[in-house]
This record gives structure tokens, sequence and C-alpha cells, in this order.
């Protein structure tokens, strides 16, 4: 009887084996976490691109881990991907970049640029220079900086993106290169920890690891009983919605801001932070068609698996002053862009006309 139930379980573990190795695959779809939503969007979008192409594709989240985004990409290449498809979370990915070259695996780095490697084939994402410069001219569009003056300057205080994205760094500096220019004037005082240059050391004090809402929110509320204790903020720079919204909260539980909250940036154009700047709560956010980029993506992974001639339509390769955004800290990869756009209360119907919310979220933005 023991012999048969031993046989049996032997039999169950190899057939469960089977089924969870044996699923050949063309494209393994790498997305870094779930805490923001965009990556749930980004994954699905992309495998649904990938079959409409014809492609057997499987698309995993790693939490925000690197060894587990690694483990995730080895069983990709184990089912036989040709093509992988990346969104990292740092660069510790580099050697599961290794092992797909090795196994001939193409290799595209998708939204965030995958660093101290460029031996990979493209890196496909928006502008990200131009993100931050939207975020930065919202802030002086939202103050009217044109019009202030520096015997009654406005007050902001900033906080960037995770320090092993390289996104936050152009995110940052596009801001930046609109702002330092009033801050110079004086019509706009930073308050709190003021990198000029993402390359200062202090940009590690306004950055937040991981992208993680509740380490903004910490923040704020040190800095609100802390440097700003003595001022009233007129503005927060926000790398993205989930830190927006976390930043916002922490101003509404202070006494001071039940009347006005900071004129904030955002980034992703999220359901809730659509509905925040309805409410007039955030400013604005910065639409990044993520459904054009996944499109783009599948595309680029259908012409080098092919070994066709790249050209994917909506997208320019970043040249010129652009072609930083594809440096990888050893050399450049082939950088293609797409192209972002400022939303504010007076255009918040661009995503919802583009078809980036469900229906019932859409009507609610009516
Ligand atoms: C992306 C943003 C996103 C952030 C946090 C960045 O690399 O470009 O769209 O908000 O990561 O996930």
């Amino acid at each position: 009887m023991k012999k048969i139930a031993g046989v049996l379980l032997i039999l169950v573990l190899a057939v469960s084996m089977l089924v969870g190795c044996g699923k050949k695959i063309d494209i393994g779809i790498a997305m870094p976490e779930t805490h923001v939503e965009r990556w749930v969007k980004d994954g699905n979008s992309l495998k649904a691109e990938a079959e409409k192409l014809g492609y057997k594709a499987a698309v995993q989240w790693a939490n925000a881990d690197q060894p587990t985004q690694n483990q995730q990409i080895q069983g990709f290449l184990t089912q036989g991907a040709k093509a992988l498809i990346i969104g990292n979370i740092n660069d510790g990915v580099g050697s599961a970049v290794a092992d797909a070259r090795r196994e001939g695996a193409v290799v595209i780095a998708y939204d965030r640029i995958i660093q101290g490697t460029d031996d990979y084939e493209y890196y496909i994402t928006f502008n990200n220079y131009k993100v931050g410069t939207l975020q930065g001219q919202s802030i002086v569009d939202g103050l009217d900086l044109a019009a202030a003056t520096s015997a009654a300057p406005k007050f902001i205080t900033l906080f960037a993106g995770s320090p092993t994205d390289a996104n936050a760094n152009f995110f940052f500096q596009g801001a930046m290169d609109v702002l330092l220019p009033y801050i110079d004037r004086g019509v706009l005082r930073v308050v709190g920890p003021f990198p000029r240059h993402y390359s200062d050391a202090a940009f590690q004090q306004i950055a937040t690891e991981n992208w993680q809402a509740p380490v903004a929110k910490a923040r704020m509320e040190a800095l609100l009983i802390g440097a700003a204790r003595t001022v009233t903020l007129d503005a927060v720079l926000a790398p993205n919605d989930t830190l927006a919204r976390a930043i916002l909260e922490a101003c509404k539980a202070d006494s001071k801001y039940q009347a006005k909250l900071p004129v904030t940036s955002g980034q992703d154009a999220e359901f809730d932070s659509a509905m925040s700047i309805k409410n007039g709560e955030q400013y604005s956010t910065v639409f990044k068609d993520t459904a054009k980029l996944a499109e783009a993506a599948a595309l680029l992974a259908d012409q080098l698996i092919k070994g066709l001639e790249v050209d994917i339509p909506g997208t320019v390769l970043a040249e010129g002053d652009l072609e930083e955004i594809g440096f990888t800290g050893t050399g450049y990869v082939k950088t293609l862009l797409l192209d972002p756009i400022l939303v504010t209360k007076d255009n918040l119907q661009v995503p919802v006309e583009a078809g980036f919310y469900t229906e019932a979220q859409a009507e609610q933005l009516q």
C-alpha cells in the first residue's frame, strides 16, 4: 500500500513538473512590481499584444525584489523564451541578462533602462526627461510663478523616485531644469533637502526607495513637523501618482492644509489620481499611454525575433540631447521613445478618450 502511495506521489510530482516547466513559451515578460498600478496593466497588455502577434507569452511580477525577478527570468529561459521584455528593479538584473545572451534570447529593457551592461538589444520607453519638464511646468503654471516676486516667494519641497531606477534621475532633472530659474530668481524657495542635480548627495535624501508610498508619506510627515513647520508649502514636486497621493494624505492630516493643498505633480494617470485631480486635490499627472508602449514593445520583440529591420510606428530613436536616456553606465543601447502628455483638470478627458480606463471608471471621470 505504502509503495503504491509512493509511486503515485512521484507520478503526481513528475506530471506537475512537466506542466509547470515544460510549457514552452516564445516571449517572457518580467514586470517589477504590482504596488504601482501601471505595472499590472503593462504586464497584461504586453501578454495580450504578444499573443495577438501569434506568440506564446508568459508574464510574472517580482514584488520589487530583484532576486525574485532573476528567478522568473531563469524560468522563462528554461521554457525556451526567444525574447524577454523586462521592466527591471535594479542593476542586479545584469546576471539574468547575461544568461539570456548565452541562451540566444533577445532582451528588451521595457520602460526602465537596464544599467551596468549594454549587452542587450533595445530599450523602449517614454521620453523620461520630458516627463520631468512637464511636471516642472505644471508647478510653474499651478503657482503662476511668472507673476511671483521674491518679496512674496512660493515654497516647494522636492521628492524623487527610486535611487535604483534611472528614470527617477531623468524625471527629477527635467523638472529641475524648468524650476531652477525660478529658484535662482528667489521667487520659489526650496524647503528641505535641495539637490540641484540628481548626482548631488542631497538627491539620496529626497529619493524614495523602490517607489514605496509609505516611505514618501513618512518623509512628508516628518517634513511637516520639521523643515516645513514654519512655512506653508505651496507646491510639492512628486515623481508619480502613487507617491503624490501618499504625500497629499500626509498634508490632509495637517490642519494647515485643510483649506488648500500644495500644488502637487504626479505621473501615470492612475485612476485614483485622475479622481483626485477632478476633485481639486492633486494638481497634475503625466499620461503615458502604456497600452501603446506595450504594443510597440511586442512589435519590437517580433521584429527582433524575426531578424527584420526595426521600424516601430509612434516612436523616435533617442538621438542628440536625448541620447543620454539610453546610457547604461557602460555604453549606449538603442533606445526608442514615446511621447508623454501633461494632464490637469483642464484636459482630464485625454486619457479617458484614449481608452485608458475601464468604462465604469471613465463614467466617474465625466
Ligand atoms: C516608471 C513610472 C512609475 C515608477 C514606479 C518608473 O520607472 O517609469 O511610470 O511610476 O517607475 O513604478
